[in-house]
């Protein structure tokens, strides 16, 4: 087997397979289901991240459908850990997958636990218990629900008197069988020896022609012995459509808040709040209704994040005041800034403390210095901005030249004037004044007045004139 990448000291040994081959048919989409995006990640990842939080070394991912994008998704989620992939070229069922993860595991003695991809709700507290509840080393332990609505999966069947007899898909059930509402939930713990050669025995002859995993309950229940634990549906119902996959989403989504809300984080409203796991916001911070946190962005403490506002890998100090409707991705903003209402951060755009950014202004790969301030109206891209810097009201860097992108540099304490055109590259020097209205092509030195606009001619009395030229028919 592989070796185990850690050092298990002390624990026993604990092995996981994760079933994430299917195309997902009831999806109605070409990706495949368990790609399809819960908080920022795909599907199958959380039941991978479940499995390693449990202790499992190595977890055994089997992937089909779109099976290069599942590897590749997973290994960049989860960097540097034990995952191994098997490949199910056919999807034949959930025994056969299973079984093409046999290779992966060979040599290893020990219980497997064997999970599905399109379970993204169950927690590492409720994996643990199922993992727990084998009677004997040879038994089989499985996670079974009740549900209101039983459409769609396996009924568990019980021997009176004993424990859990069988279970039986809908489409192979009787009318009888099709009205118990406990259902096979998808999670079983085996032991290694056990499982191997028990899928040994299961065939085809089914309903829809597949080598049901769900057979292994019957041979336990001949054999060793079979254990049903009952979990929560909030954890263990699966995605099989995209109806399913809206309420994975919400119910993920709201136990982020209520983590946040735990830690200090004020949601005026966690029901119209979406975060993306793994995002962080420190204490203090209010949160105001309809915001969104994707990727890794982080928030520091005591910010208020305004109505409407959406951030994406975005780093945001401590004491930040953000009005309603911002939209920021891949950018830094320091402690203390002011940014809002409607303002656009586009990738690499960084503000240094105590920075005010107002309503439509743009930034694009652009730094401004502390203090410095575009409160109206501005397109600031490829541009460096010292400190204590203002840019007036319709201020914009011309960084393109059709072909090229050309930076501006802007030294502390510079004026800009309202509706300065300032075509890049450039440079404008410390404390330098930028005249209002002014097109700007030349370097600006230190201290200096730029001027770039035609001088202004007064006409005085011209309308006089006009108008008499219009009574004389001589005018238009
Ligand atoms: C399965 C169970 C059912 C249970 C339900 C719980 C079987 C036969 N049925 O039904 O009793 O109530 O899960 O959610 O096991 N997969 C493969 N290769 C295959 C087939 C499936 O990797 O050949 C993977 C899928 O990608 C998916 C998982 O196994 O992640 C479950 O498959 P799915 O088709 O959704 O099974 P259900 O019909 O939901
Ligand atoms: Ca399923």
């Amino acid at each position: 087997m592989p070796t185990p990448s850690k050092k298990r000291k002390g624990s026993s040994p604990l092995a996981a397979i994760v079933l994430a081959a299917g195309k997902g048919t009831r999806m109605k989409t070409v990706r495949a289901k368990v790609l399809h995006r819960v908080c920022g990640r795909p599907m199958v990842y959380f039941p991978v991240k479940r499995a390693l939080e449990a202790g499992a070394d190595p977890v055994v991912v089997v992937v089909g459908h779109q099976g290069d994008e599942v590897e590749a998704a997973l290994r960049a989620a989860l960097p540097g850990a034990p995952l191994h992939f098997a490949r199910q070229e056919k999807q034949l069922g959930t025994a056969h997958a299973v079984l093409a993860a046999k290779a992966s595991l060979r040599g290893y003695r020990g219980p497997v636990v064997i999970l599905s991809g399109d379970t993204p709700l169950l927690t590492t507290h409720t994996l643990a218990s199922v993992v727990g509840a084998r009677t004997g080393p040879q038994s089989l332990a499985f996670a079974t629900m009740d549900l209101e609505n039983p459409a769609g999966y396996g009924r568990v069947v019980h021997a009176p008197g004993k424990g859990p007899a069988l279970i039986v898909e809908e489409k192979d059930a009787t009318p009888e069988e099709r009205q118990i509402r406990e259902v096979n939930a998808g999670l079983y713990v085996a032991d290694a020896e056990f499982l191997w050669t028990t899928l040994a025995q299961v065939d085809a002859k089914n309903a829809q022609r597949e080598f049901y995993l769900t057979d292994l309950v019957a041979l336990a229940a001949d054999g060793p012995g079979a254990v049903a634990v009952r979990v929560s549906p909030l954890e263990a119902q699966g995605v099989n459509d995209l109806e399913d996959l809206s309420l994975a989403i919400r119910a993920m989504t709201r136990r982020i808040a209520s983590a946040l809300m735990k830690s200090g984080v004020t949601l005026e409203d966690p029901e119209r709040f979406d975060a993306d796991d793994g995002v962080e916001v420190g204490p203090d911070t209010i949160i105001e209704p309809s915001v969104r946190l994707r990727g890794t962005t982080r928030i520091g403490s005591g910010c208020v994040i305004g109505q409407g506002s959406i951030l994406a890998d975005t780093v945001v100090g401590d004491r930040v005041e953000m009005l309603p409707y911002c939209h920021l991705d891949r950018a830094r903003v320091g402690d203390g800034c002011r940014v809002g209402p409607f303002s656009r951060l586009r990738p690499e755009a960084s503000l240094a403390e105590g920075v005010h950014v107002g309503n439509f202004v743009e930034l694009k790969k652009t730094s401004m210095g502390k203090r410095s301030k575009a409160n109206h109206l501005a397109y600031l891209g490829d541009a460096t901005i010292g400190a204590d810097v203002n840019v007036g009201c319709g201020t914009i860097t011309c960084n393109y030249d059709g072909e090229k992108k050309h930076p501006t540099r802007i030294g502390d304490g510079v004026f800009v004037g309202s509706d300065s055109i300032l075509v890049a590259p450039i440079s404008i020097g410390k404390g330098a004044y930028l005249a209002a209205g002014s097109t700007l092509t030349e370097n600006v030195a230190a201290g200096a007045l730029a001027l770039g606009r035609a001088r202004q001619v007064n006409k005085n009395g011209w309308a006089r004139k006009r108008a008499a030229m219009k009574k004389s028919g001589k005018g238009t």
